[in-house]
């Protein structure tokens, strides 16, 4: 692999989403952990990934997989030490890998020190001015301060219990009751998490993805707001402006972090989680003062519809293209249904609802496959950076049929069984098809069941096999690479059957036949990829890359 930094990597990079829990496990416990992580960035090194972007690992009671952090600055011992951490990233390096870390600036755990300085302290204490404290309404302050409604479900308020144990101030939280929102107008949170960039910046890291990058800021005198419940649950559509995402003071936070992280060389990044749409709003957050990236949610929404996915990827160029910035393609990641079983789903799941046994309109797994191999093989081929969630690379679908008692996400809880929530695509990855926990650990102990047909999707079985998504994901990382796809352009070839796309860029031709029943003539040339077999005509759900 070539070492030589080509300048600004972020714009043709595929990073590699791992979610450290479901990752792989040295201690045996049955939750991954950072050595798990060091001991197979060979393997991802060989797939042809340039870097990996890692979910928390930080102090956490794990109330909402590790997304609240009770201490940003240390490693939890589920996951291992900071000297694990050091280890894991000198050894990427040496690979070539660059290191992205998660920052979850939101909300922090109830168990982080301020949290509970802020219990204790009091109403009106400078202390609990770290936190948005306010006081209910009704006669009693009874009832929250505003209509808000959690993410995860259920009020974004908890009242809190005065120290003499009578009922006291309530407080606000978009996520769970255990996460509770900071106050970013408030000085002393801006200069923490400067702190904290610094901390892991100093260490080694080569960059931040940002959690919930359009919360943080609230709108004065937090204002009632209805949300459509059935709508993606992070706010990722169009509507009235909400009073607690996507609010314009969100960006003088991110022209702060942008010059802490220009302070360092080695062209360190922020990529935006940032739930926006349309694509021209979300282009702000990648100014070219803010940050370098910003996740395509609008991509990734968009349904398996060959005019749909014409208009997301013009619209994407064009709106990235505008402020500077690459645009970035994703399909996957640990809080929305895995692609191979999403683009196959015949009933509307927004964001966050996820799937499970009494779901309605479950997806054929084979054509889920298929579609999510064509999705992958198109995903590839664009300009721009390019997000993988682990165990896309093996075709993975969403595990569907996780006994109840067995799930853990706190949608699940706080909406009491009425979202499935995100679990399935969280269930720890299959290495080996022979050993237990396939591979995972070496006891079988796993935080969430895996499907038993998941041994013949183990790495091992696909290393060997030519047709697997692993080599399909391989070959494509490759070509990538070196036809220089990344920094490719579209050119649309017009004239094309109606279902199906097609378009020039770095050289080849890429043939993608989507809708239902479309069959595209398999045009002269030499095929360099075919997500799934072709003869004369590329069938539907199939993308091909052809050199003529
Ligand atoms: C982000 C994370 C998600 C988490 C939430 C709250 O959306 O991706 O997993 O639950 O923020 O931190």
């Amino acid at each position: 692999m070539s070492t030589a930094a080509p300048a600004e990597w972020w714009r043709t990079a595929v990073i590699y989403q791992i979610y450290p829990r479901s990752f792989s496990d040295a201690s045996g416990d049955g939750i991954g952990d950072l050595a798990g992580i060091t001991s197979r960035l060979n393997d991802l090194a060989a797939l042809g990934v340039d870097a990996i972007w890692l979910s928390p690992f930080y102090t956490s009671p794990q109330k909402d997989a590790g997304y609240d952090v009770a201490d940003f600055t240390d490693v939890d011992p589920l996951f291992g030490t900071l000297a694990d951490f050091d280890e894991m990233v000198a050894r990427a390096h040496e690979l070539g890998l660059r290191v992205i870390v998660d920052i979850v600036p939101n909300h922090s755990s109830d168990q982080h020190a301020w949290f509970k300085a802020a219990l204790a302290a009091g109403e009106g204490s400078p202390e609990r001015a770290r936190y948005v404290f306010r006081d209910g309404r009704g006669e009693a302050g009874e009832l929250p301060p505003n209509n808000w409604h959690s993410v995860f479900g259920g009020p974004a308020w908890t009242r809190s219990v005065n120290a003499d144990g009578t009922p006291g101030q309530w407080f606000l939280h978009l996520f769970d009751s255990t996460q509770p929102d900071f106050d970013w107008t408030n000085p002393e949170v801006l200069e923490e998490f400067d702190r904290v960039l610094r901390f892991w910046l100093d260490r080694g890291a080569d960059g931040f993805r940002v959690d919930v990058a359009h919360g943080l800021i609230k709108a004065d005198g937090l204002p009632d707001f209805t949300f459509d419940d059935d709508a993606n649950s992070m706010g990722g559509t169009e509507g009235p402006q909400s009073p607690y995402f996507g609010l314009e003071g969100v960006h003088d936070i991110w022209r702060r972090w942008r010059r802490v992280v220009d302070e360092y060389e080695g062209d360190r990044v922020l990529a935006a989680e940032a739930w926006v749409l349309p694509l021209s709003k979300m282009a702000k957050w990648v100014r070219s003062d803010e940050m370098h990236q910003a996740f395509n949610f609008a991509y990734l929404e968009t349904d398996w519809k060959a005019a749909d996915l014409r208009g997301v990827i013009d619209e994407s160029l064009e709106e990235f293209g505008k402020v500077g910035a690459p645009s970035t393609w994703v399909l996957s990641n640990h809080d929305v249904v895995r692609h191979a079983s999403r683009l196959a789903l015949s009933a509307e799941n927004p964001q966050g609802h996820g799937i499970g046994p009494k779901s309605l309109g479950l997806p054929d797994p084979v054509l889920g496959l298929r579609r999510g191999r064509a999705a992958s093989a198109l995903m590839l081929s664009l300009p721009g950076s390019a997000y993988v969630y682990q165990g896309e690379e093996l075709g993975l679908p969403e595990a569907i049929d996780i006994p109840d008692e067995a799930r853990q996400d706190p949608t699940w809880f706080r909406t009491e069984g009425e979202r499935y929530g995100r679990d399935g695509c969280r269930v720890p990855l299959p290495w080996s098809a022979d050993a237990p926990a396939y591979g995972f650990n070496t006891t079988g102990d796993t935080w969430l069941p895996q499907p038993a047909e998941w041994a013949g999707l183990a790495r091992d079985v696909q290393l060997d096999d030519p047709s697997s998504t692993l080599n399909l994901y391989g070959r494509a990382l490759r070509l990538r690479r070196e036809l220089g796809l990344a920094e490719g352009e579209v050119e649309w070839i017009d004239g094309v059957p109606e279902g199906a796309l097609a378009f020039r860029t770095g050289g080849i031709e890429v043939w993608a036949a989507v809708d239902p029943g479309v069959e595209v003539p398999l045009p002269d040339g030499e095929v360099l990829l075919a997500s799934a077999p072709v003869t004369d005509t590329i069938p539907a759900d199939t993308t091909v890359w052809l050199r003529r």
